[in-house]
C-alpha cells in the first residue's frame, strides 16, 4: 500500500482542503490513548480468513505504545444480535499482537469494570484490544450515556477506523463528544489516498467500475463522472446498462428497478462512458460450463454474461495504458469463478502497469485482487468497502467529520 501523505506533514487534507490533525503530532507518552479500529475480518471455521485490516491497523498500535501510550484498542466483529461468542474479538487479539510486535491483552467486555480494570492495569507501551462493542446494542445506536462510559477509558481518542467511518456509531463517533479526537495514521493514509486520487488526479483520470448493481453505485457514478476523463464498467451492472438501450440481455442478471438510472447515467456520461464490446457467456453461473463470446448487443436467450470478452479486455486495456490516475470499484466479471476471472485480472494488470496513480476500494475488489495475484501492485488499496463507496460518492462520513481540525 502506498501511505505517503501529499505534504509530509502531521495534518491530514479531507474533502478538498479541510485539514486534520493526525495522532502523530501530539504527546502521547503515559495517556491512555482509546483508538478507534476496524478489525471487522472475515471469519472462517472460527480462525481469521484475511488479516489485511489487522496488518493495516498495526503500524499506528506499534507507533502509540513505542511512544509511551497506554493503548485501548476498540472494534467491532459482524453484526451480533446478542453476545454472540463466534464474533468475541478474542482470536483478533494473538493475530494483531503478532501484527503489532507485543503482546495485546484482551478485556472481556468494552465498558463496566472488566474493563476499567484492564485498563487501570495498562501501562505504558503496552496494548489491550477490548471485547465487540457491538455486544452492546448502545453502540449503534450511538447513546450517549454508552459513549461516555467508553471514553471514560481514554485520555485521547483516535479514529483509526475509515472502514466503519460511515457509521455514525458511539464508538466512532460519540466518543468524540468526551474526548479531543485525531486521525490514526491508517485514516491518514486512507484520506491521503481519496484526496490524491479524487481531488488531485493526475489526468488522463478513469474510473473503472464493476460489481452487481447499479443501485448500490449509482451515487458513485455520477459522483465519479464530474471528475473523471473516463469511465469503464463491467461486471453484471453492465447488463442494466445494456438492457435501458434494449439490447438483450438472455437470462443475465439485470436490475429492473434501476433501467431509468442506468439510462440517465449513461446520457450524463455521454463519450466518456465505455460498456464492453463482447461478452463471456455460459448457460450456467458455475464452472466448467461450456463458454461462448458473444457481442455485447446479441446476447441470445437462455445464456448470461459473466465476465468481459477479448475485445473488450483489448480495448479496457489500451484505454487505461498513461493514465495518469485510475480508480477502481468492483471485478468486472464474476472472478471469484476462475472461468469467468479473466477479465478482472486482464484490467487488473493493465490498472497496475498504467503507470498511474492507482487506488483500489470496496470489499469486493480487495477479494478479486487477493485471489488473482494482484496484491501489492497498487498504490493504495483501501480498507473500506462501504465506507469507501460513501466517500466516492462525495458524502461526508460522520467519523472523519469529528476529527479534530487543524
Ligand atoms: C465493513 O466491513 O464494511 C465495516 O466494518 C462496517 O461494517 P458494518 O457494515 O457491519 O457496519
Amino acid at each position: 500500500m502506498g501511505l505517503q501523505l501529499p505534504h509530509g506533514g502531521p495534518h491530514v487534507l479531507h474533502g478538498g482542503q479541510t485539514l486534520k490533525v493526525s495522532i502523530t503530532s501530539i504527546d502521547v507518552a503515559g495517556k491512555r490513548v482509546l483508538v478507534r479500529e476496524d478489525l471487522n475480518v472475515p471469519l472462517s471455521d472460527g480462525g481469521i480468513a484475511d488479516d489485511t485490516r489487522v496488518r493495516a491497523a498495526a503500524p499506528t498500535l506499534q507507533h502509540l505504545a513505542q511512544r509511551g501510550a497506554r493503548v485501548i484498542v476498540m472494534s467491532h466483529l459482524g453484526r451480533p444480535k446478542d453476545r454472540e461468542p463466534a464474533l468475541s474479538l478474542k482470536p483478533v487479539a494473538g493475530r494483531l499482537g503478532q501484527r503489532v510486535g507485543r503482546e495485546v491483552q484482551f478485556a472481556e467486555d468494552c465498558v463496566g469494570e472488566r474493563a476499567t480494570t484492564a485498563v487501570d492495569r495498562l501501562q505504558s507501551g503496552h496494548v489491550l484490544l477490548l471485547e465487540n462493542v457491538r455486544y452492546h446494542r448502545e453502540d449503534e445506536t450511538n447513546d450517549a450515556g454508552f459513549a461516555r462510559r467508553l471514553a471514560s477509558l481514554g485520555d485521547l481518542f483516535v479514529n483509526d477506523a475509515f472502514a466503519a467511518s460511515h457509521r455514525a456509531h458511539a464508538s466512532v463517533v460519540g466518543v468524540a463528544a468526551y474526548l479531543p479526537a485525531f486521525a490514526g495514521e491508517l485514516m491518514e493514509a486512507e484520506l491521503a489516498a481519496l484526496h490524491q486520487a479524487l481531488d488531485n488526479p493526475r489526468r488522463p483520470m478513469v474510473a473503472v467500475v464493476g460489481g452487481a448493481k447499479v443501485s448500490t453505485k449509482v451515487g458513485v457514478l455520477r459522483n465519479l463522472l464530474k471528475k473523471v476523463d473516463l469511465l469503464l464498467i463491467g461486471g453484471a451492472m453492465a447488463n442494466t446498462f445494456f438492457k435501458a438501450k434494449g439490447w438483450p440481455t438472455g437470462s443475465g442478471l439485470v436490475e429492473d428497478s434501476a433501467l431509468d438510472e442506468a439510462k440517465a447515467v449513461a446520457n450524463e456520461a455521454g463519450e466518456k462512458l465505455l460498456l464492453p464490446v463482447d461478452l463471456v457467456c455460459a448457460r450456467k453461473m458455475q464452472a466448467g460450463e461450456a463458454l461462448r463470446i458473444l457481442e455485447s448487443d446479441k446476447v441470445e436467450p437462455g445464456w448470461m454474461a459473466l465476465d468481459i470478452g477479448p475485445r473488450s479486455v483489448r480495448e479496457f486495456t489500451q484505454r487505461l495504458k498513461g493514465a495518469g490516475t485510475v480508480i477502481w470499484n468492483g471485478p468486472v466479471g464474476v472472478s471469484e469463478i476462475r472461468d469467468f476471472a479473466d477479465g478482472t485480472k486482464a484490467v487488473g494488470e493493465a490498472i497496475a502497469s498504467s503507470g498511474g496513480y492507482t487506488l483500489v476500494g470496496g470489499g469486493d475488489t480487495i477479494g478479486a485482487i487477493e485471489s488473482l495475484g494482484l496484491a501489492g501492485r497498487f498504490s493504495h488499496v483501501s480498507t473500506g468497502g462501504g465506507a469507501t463507496l460513501e466517500y466516492l460518492e462525495g458524502k461526508e462520513l460522520p467519523g472523519i467529520a469529528i476529527l479534530k481540525e487543524a
